[in-house]
């Protein structure tokens, strides 16, 4: 006969503590940890983390997003996977994991406090009118051209080939406002074409980004460049 559910809650919680209280009076020595997958029962990410390190995660995680565990678990059935919120956290450990090793040479670069910061959903950021006026008056594009493919009226369009030319001041516009800059961070005054550092530098943000939307979200997505930059050109 199974034993009440009481008590099973009871046996495991006991079970959970003396693994943590054992894991952190061993953790320096050579002997095997409990590992996060012996003790908790449906773990997938956090596979051959030491146990004692899931707790404090957690917590941790509480910070970065700024919500209660109930946010992603049903409280103390935190094995289950009812809440859709839980499924997309481990989805975004996978994103956080390829963002670092593919893109920042395995330098920890970003954390879920970068998108997130404190927050469950990224904030949205803002758009400024008035900068898509000055992308429009700065780089003025013949009607005859709005729909052409921006490699037919600019001279050096490598990542936004078959963009039509119309759209490229929204863009440049988004850009500049997602990092908080001046078209001349990126840009040599009045020579646009020519290429610089800092415009090599978000090509590879675009290529990142769309490689990210390919992988995690099938080519559909809600992120972008001001997701990480948040109006600031080192996020
Ligand atoms: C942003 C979502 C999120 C928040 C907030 C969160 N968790 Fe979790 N939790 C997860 C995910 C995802 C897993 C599964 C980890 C894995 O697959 O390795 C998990 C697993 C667990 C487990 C292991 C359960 C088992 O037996 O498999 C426990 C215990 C747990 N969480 C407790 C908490 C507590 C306590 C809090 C609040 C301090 C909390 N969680 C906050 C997402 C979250
Ligand atoms: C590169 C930016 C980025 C990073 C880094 C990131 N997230 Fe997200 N996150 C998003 C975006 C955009 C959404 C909204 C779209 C979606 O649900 O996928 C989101 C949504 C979520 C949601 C669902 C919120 C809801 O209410 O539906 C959870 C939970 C979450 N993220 C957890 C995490 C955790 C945990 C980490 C760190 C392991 C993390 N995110 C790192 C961009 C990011
Ligand atoms: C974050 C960097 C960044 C900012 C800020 C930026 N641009 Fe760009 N711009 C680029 C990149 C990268 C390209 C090349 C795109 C490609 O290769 O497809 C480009 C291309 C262009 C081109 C096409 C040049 C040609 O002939 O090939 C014009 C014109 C332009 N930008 C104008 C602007 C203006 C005006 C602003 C300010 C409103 C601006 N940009 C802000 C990065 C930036
Ligand atoms: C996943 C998060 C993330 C996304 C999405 C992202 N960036 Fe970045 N970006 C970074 C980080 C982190 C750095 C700083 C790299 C460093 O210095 O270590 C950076 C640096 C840059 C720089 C160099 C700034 C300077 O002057 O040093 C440019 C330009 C840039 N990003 C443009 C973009 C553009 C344009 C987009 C959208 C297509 C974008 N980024 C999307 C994380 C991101």
């Amino acid at each position: 006969m199974l034993p009440p559910v009481g008590r099973i809650d009871m046996l495991r919680s006991t079970r959970i503590i003396f693994a943590l209280l054992l894991s952190c009076t061993l953790a320096p020595a050579a002997e095997k940890q409990a590992l996060a997958e012996d003790v908790f029962k449906n773990i997938t990410m956090f596979k051959g983390m030491p146990a004692a390190r899931v707790i404090p995660a957690m917590d941790a995680l509480t910070g970065l997003l700024g919500v209660e565990c109930t946010y992603c678990h049903v409280a103390h059935e935190w094995d289950k996977d009812d809440k859709p919120q839980k499924q997309t956290a481990r989805r975004m450990f996978q994103m956080l994991e390829y963002l670092n090793h593919d893109h920042f040479g395995g330098k920890n670069r970003i954390s879920c406090w970068t998108c997130h910061r404190s927050h469950g959903k990224p904030p949205q950021f803002p758009e400024d009118p008035r900068r898509l006026e000055q992308a429009r008056r700065a780089m003025p594009i013949a009607a005859a051209d709005e729909f052409k493919p921006a490699e037919q009226v600019f001279h050096n369009i490598q990542a936004l080939t078959g963009v039509p030319a119309g759209e490229l001041p929204t863009i440049m516009a988004y850009f500049s406002s997602a990092l908080g800059v001046e078209c001349t961070h990126c840009h040599a005054a009045g020579h646009w074409d020519k290429d610089t550092p800092v415009k090599q530098t978000a090509r590879k943000m675009l290529a990142m980004a769309d490689a990210t939307i390919q992988r995690f979200y099938g080519g559909l997505s809600p992120l972008g460049c001001p997701d990480c930059h948040q109006g600031s050109i080192k996020p």
